[in-house]
């Protein structure tokens, strides 16, 4: 099985962006352990960063052919790119959507996800812990 991480813009600043909010730990770090973590529970996970909205549409339409999911970070394109959810809702591979931060604890505008009703969960508010959950949520999926 394979396994797409997929993280929107701002999140390559992660380690130097916001420590507070979203911790000290480096996208790279992340990744690696994600990696990790889906290599012992049999799924090949490959990862991709862009702060281009186009990127990353390109990205999830090419998926679509070589992932059996998606885990999700879309930044602030959670909150209002429409392209990037109907990305989404243009592929069947099935998609959770992740949150470091608790996005309903925060500021209004982050209480909106566009991209929520094209995924199949969202898990918000847990650190890294939330991407690894994430591929637990995949394996689910397929299991039913
Ligand atoms: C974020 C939350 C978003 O509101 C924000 O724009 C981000 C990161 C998170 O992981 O908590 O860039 O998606």
């Amino acid at each position: 099985r394979k396994v797409l991480l997929l993280n929107g813009p701002n999140l390559n600043m992660l380690g130097v962006r916001e420590p507070a909010v979203y911790g000290r730990d480096t996208l790279e770090s992340i990744e690696a352990e994600v990696v990790a973590y889906g290599a012992g529970r049999g799924v090949e996970v490959d990862c991709f960063q862009s702060n281009h909205e186009g990127a990353l549409i390109d990205k999830i339409h090419e998926a679509h052919t070589c992932y059996d999911g998606i885990v999700y970070n879309p930044g602030a394109h959670t909150h209002y790119s429409y392209a990037l959810r109907d990305a989404i809702g243009s592929i069947d591979t099935p998609v959770v959507e992740v949150h470091l931060s608790d996005i309903e604890a925060r500021e209004e505008f982050r209480r909106i996800s566009v991209i929520a009703p094209v995924c199949i969960a969202q898990i918000k508010g847990k650190g890294k812990l939330g991407y690894k959950e994430a591929i637990d949520v995949l394996l689910e999926h397929e299991d039913r």
